[in-house]
């Protein structure tokens, strides 16, 4: 993303630190800040971030544009920004300012696979809108072996939608494949809570392993072992 030209110093404080745009008035009203080596007060003062020194704390401060990121999620992580029991999606990738990720539609913490991480708020809601309807592909290893009239049986079941639990309406059209007896790809163009263990989970099965592979177009990277992230390229980003 382009930076802009040039920009008011608080907002620049609150996107290139951890403060807020009100802490960031607070701090340069107690002269924490140097524009090029001089302590400055005044929060509305217009800087260049291409051409202004801003130090706080002792370090340079640096604009960050936006962040598209691929991360093969790892079991026992989880999207969350909270600190939990688990290590945190955020915790693996290394970004300046990586607190502003957010994951592209999150997976549960038994749940590997293709996880987008963004501080693209607009790309985030183009991917994620019910209304775009991008498919999210996914493998799952079932407990319970689907063969024959049972396999037909349930690839029609998701093709037409299924009322959940607790849920007031049914799940739009999704698409399964059986690889083998116990592997499925399933197809789902929908968010909800659990989905893709809930659905199987209404067809009388059990998920044991679920791994996200895709993402509309966007193929998880097969370079890429668990744990491991790039940036997208600049043909991904622009497949949403
Ligand atoms: N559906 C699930 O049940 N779990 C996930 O992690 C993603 C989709």
């Amino acid at each position: 993303m382009s930076k802009p030209a040039t920009m008011r110093l608080d907002r620049f404080l609150s996107e290139t630190t951890p403060l807020t745009r009100s802490l960031a008035k607070r701090a340069l009203k107690s002269g924490e800040v140097l524009l090029n080596g001089k302590p400055i007060k005044q929060s509305a003062t217009q800087i260049d971030p291409d051409e202004d020194v801003i130090m706080w704390q002792d370090e340079p401060l640096e604009l960050v544009g936006m962040r598209y990121i691929m991360l093969h999620k790892p079991l026992e992580v989880e999207c969350s920004a909270r600190r939990g029991l688990y290590t945190r999606a955020i915790d693996l990738i290394d970004v300046p300012r990586v607190e502003r990720l957010q994951p592209v539609g999150r997976l549960d913490v038994d749940t590997t696979g293709l996880l987008l991480m963004t501080d693209d708020g607009q790309w985030l809601h183009r991917i994620t809108s019910p209304k775009r309807r991008c498919d999210k592909v996914y493998r799952a290893t079932l407990a319970d072996p689907w063969e024959g009239n049972t396999a037909s049986w349930a690839i029609e079941r998701m093709a037409e939608g299924l009322l959940l639990e607790d849920d007031d309406r049914p799940t739009l059209p999704a698409t399964l494949d059986m690889l083998s007896p116990v592997e499925a790809e399933l197809a789902i163009s929908e968010g909800r809570y659990h989905q893709v263990k809930r659905m199987f989970g209404a067809l009388g099965n059990r998920v044991a392993t679920l791994h996200r592979r895709a993402i509309g177009p966007l193929a998880l990277d097969e370079k890429l072992a668990p744990g491991e992230w790039r940036e997208l390229t600049a043909e991904e980003i622009a497949l949403f």
